[in-house]
């Protein structure tokens, strides 16, 4: 199509909210995904359009063109935070137009409605962003937090002699993914530890959840007190577990990345941890240094 005509077609196309799981188009939705090679499942969308709002961009012609979601995290007590105040976050994801349809200003639109979304709610916008996608942040004022890598381990034969990590109990993980973040996604985190395959596990003084994935198994959020003692789970995970493997890890974490080199990870793409810092409002204050694998990029 030559570009006056596209943006003739650009211009046509409407940003609405959907507005329930019931009925939404979940199928292009999911198009969207494995047109971006990414991780998640119509299941991830449910989720988002339960838990939160999902914005789709819309062509007569071609259908949904591109995406974007809003999911509201819950504020812990103010009395639990350091500074006596809760900080209220949203976190953004999904940003994601169709291969074809890049370029002509949808993901500035998309993330337009998104943003205005979470500052009418009150709350502090919080992403993890893929390099293309910084770069749009930035242009609104967002400011980079921390960098991650997403390493992929590829599915190999099982030997079967490696024993499991322990299960661990979801109250567990749940107690220190609050003291991680500074905000409360128990909501988002027992929905994903609920579904087939996901299962909650544990090593001394740290615990982790890894559930299905369109493309692998995805191990996160790991959350332990101690480097060494996140890279010995992640080493029990991956001999155990024989499927392609995924996992979202902050920069500054050697054992972790000794571990994911010996286990057989490769790094697949960076990601950005970004906020959007509003006067009068607090960004969350958690313990960072307890995370040593986040949820992944859609999650927090
Ligand atoms: C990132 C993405 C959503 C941008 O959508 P788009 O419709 O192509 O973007 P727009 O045309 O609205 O451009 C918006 C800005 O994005 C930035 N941008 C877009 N693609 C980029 C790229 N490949 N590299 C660097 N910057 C890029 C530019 O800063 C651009 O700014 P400009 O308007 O001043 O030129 C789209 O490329 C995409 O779906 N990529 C794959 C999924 C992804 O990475 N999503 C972001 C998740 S955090």
């Amino acid at each position: 199509m030559a570009s006056t005509e596209h943006d003739a077609a650009v211009d046509r196309v409407r940003v609405q909210l959907l507005p329930s799981v019931a009925g939404a188009p979940l199928d292009s939705l999911q198009q969207l995904v494995v047109d971006s090679r990414w991780n998640q499942t119509i299941e991830d969308w449910a989720l988002f359009l339960r838990a939160g709002s999902v914005y789709a961009a819309s062509d007569a012609d071609a259908g949904i063109v591109a995406s974007g979601a809003v999911l509201p995290m819950d504020a812990l007590p103010a009395s639990a935070m350091p500074s006596g105040e809760a900080a209220s976050v949203a976190w953004i994801s999904m940003i994601l137009v169709k291969p074809s349809w890049r370029g002509r200003g949808l993901g500035r639109r998309v993330f337009e409605r998104c943003l205005r979304h979470v500052q009418t709610e009150g709350r502090v916008a919080m992403l993890d962003a893929t390099p293309a996608g910084e770069a749009l942040y930035r242009s609104f004022g967002f400011q980079v937090l921390g960098r991650l890598t997403r390493w992929r381990r590829e599915a190999r034969v099982a030997d079967g002699v490696a024993a499991g990590p322990a299960q661990g109990t979801l109250d567990r993980l749940l107690a220190l993914d609050a003291e991680a973040l500074g905000f409360d996604r128990a909501r988002v985190l027992r929905g994903l530890s609920e579904r087939p395959g996901s299962r909650v596990v544990t090593a001394d003084h740290a615990a982790a959840l890894v559930r299905a994935g369109r493309t692998a198994r995805q191990l996160g959020p790991m959350l332990a007190s101690s480097d060494e003692g996140a890279a010995q789970l992640l080493a029990r995970v991956a001999e155990f577990d024989a499927s392609a493997l995924l996992i979202d890890v902050p920069d500054d974490r050697p054992s972790m990345q000794r571990t994911l080199e010996v286990c057989g990870f490769r790094p697949e793409r960076p990601f950005a941890r970004m906020a959007l810092a509003a006067a009068g409002r607090e960004l969350p204050v958690g313990n960072t240094q307890l995370i040593h694998a986040i949820a992944g990029p859609e999650y927090a």
